[in-house]
């Protein structure tokens, strides 16, 4: 065999090989060229090479191709084709031109070999990658929507959160006025009970005054007169000093316990000694807090008033109410003692809560402890606490010392 023959053979052996005439009309087709398009040699002799032309690939493909290899150049591409049964193969295909010896084209030949895995292979791992590319998006589209969401969720939250702490707060405003109406309509008792006093003594001194100036005796009637105007200022100092207990204060000040224990109960001193209510208070003149200290004396004025309830509806005999203060590092301790029986031990948790009296007959309102609570812990950041312990209720006041 010449050696020309032989390289024929190892390239049909190892390769697709096929061959046309100048118009593309096959010539030659060897075995692997039939396997893998599926036609039989006879099928393929004498049709035109397009025969394996898949649909997919466009025409300007082949215009280049004719372009190149007319131009007797040689054309490499990776050719899509399509076999006998419809399915798709890859080939990476070199065609050359075969010229006679006058140069002129006498025919093409297309040496192949199938790259088909590797080409299905690539497209396969495109398509996951483009897969992946979209799911990665729609996940950062989803997490972004979750985001949003819970952006959202949050907003209506706080939003809502500020609206029911923006109610409180009225609900707060509105009963304390009502507290402070009421307390004040029991003040107005308290004023005159302290005024009757005083009252009968100017009647005395104007009595006095009418003797003396019959009596001409002028030293005498300037004494009385002295005396009707110290009486006189007293009472306007009454008008005063209720008026402070009710005036709301602007800002918070340092201020002594005991003054505050002292006033609630000079206020309260009417109604305590029409209740035969005894007050001790016990402790040192020193002990300061920081607030608003009309609001204390609120505080304060709620819890007795309630023992003095206490009192009458257990009919007690001897009544006393100690309050004492003390005070360590961290806390002012201000507590209010009764001896008028206790607390129902079922209720005893539920009495700080808005609206909640036993007192329905006789219309208590259930806001006295309620404001007592609002006062200690939001005005003064503190806390308070109840017990009963000797033969009564015990309220302990914690205010922390700044
Ligand atoms: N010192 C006390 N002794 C007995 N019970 C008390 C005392 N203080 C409060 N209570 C109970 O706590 C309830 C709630 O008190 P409060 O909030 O002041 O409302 P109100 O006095 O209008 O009923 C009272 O109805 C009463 O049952
Ligand atoms: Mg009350």
């Amino acid at each position: 065999m010449g050696e020309l023959k032989q390289y024929k053979m190892a390239v049909e052996q190892s390769n697709i090989v096929s061959k046309t005439d100048i118009n593309g009309i096959i010539t030659f087709a060897n075995k692997e060229f039939c396997k893998i398009s599926g036609f039989s040699e006879d099928e393929l002799i004498g049709r035109n090479h397009n025969i394996v032309r898949h649909p997919d690939v466009p025409k300007a493909n082949f215009e280049l191709l004719w372009n190149t290899i007319l131009q007797k150049e040689t054309f490499k591409t990776t050719a899509k084709n399509k076999a006998k049964d419809g399915s798709t193969f890859y080939v990476n295909t070199t065609i050359f031109p075969i010229l006679d010896k006058n140069g002129n084209i006498l025919e093409f030949i297309a040496i192949r070999y199938d790259v088909t895995e590797n080409i299905l292979l690539t497209e396969e791992l495109k398509r996951k990658e483009e897969e992946l590319k979209h799911l990665n998006a729609t996940l950062e589209n989803r997490v972004e929507k979750q985001t949003k969401q819970l952006l959202d969720l949050n907003r209506n939250l706080e939003r809502k959160v500020k609206e029911e702490v923006e109610k409180n707060r009225e609900k707060d405003k509105m009963v304390f006025q009502q507290a402070r109406l009421a307390a004040m309509g029991e003040m107005i008792g308290n004023i005159a009970h302290q005024w009757r006093q005083p009252l009968s003594e100017l009647g005395i001194i104007l009595f006095s005054m009418k003797k003396f100036f019959a009596q001409k005796s002028l030293d005498k009637l300037e004494e009385q007169y002295k005396q009707g105007k110290k009486v006189i200022d007293r009472m306007s100092q009454t008008i005063e000093d209720f008026r402070n207990f009710f005036s709301l204060e602007k800002y918070k000040n340092t201020f002594f316990v005991k003054d505050i224990i002292d006033e609630v109960v000079s206020i309260l001193a009417g109604s305590l000694a029409r209740s035969k209510i005894h007050v001790k208070i016990r402790m040192r003149k020193t002990i300061k807090v920081f607030g608003h200290k009309n609001e204390l004396s609120q505080a304060i004025l709620n819890i007795i008033n309630n023992a003095k309830d206490a009192f009458k509806d257990n009919n007690i005999k001897n009544r006393t109410i100690t309050i004492s203060a003390k005070k360590d590092e961290i806390f002012v301790h201000i507590c209010i003692q009764d001896n008028a029986g206790g607390i129902d031990e079922a209720i005893i948790d539920k009495i700080f809560e808005p609206y909640f009296t036993t007192k329905h007959a006789s219309s208590g309102t259930g806001l006295g402890l309620y404001i007592v609570k609002t006062i200690v812990e939001n005005s003064m950041q503190g806390e308070i606490a109840v017990e009963n312990k000797n033969g009564g209720a015990f309220f302990m006041i914690k205010i922390p010392v700044k």
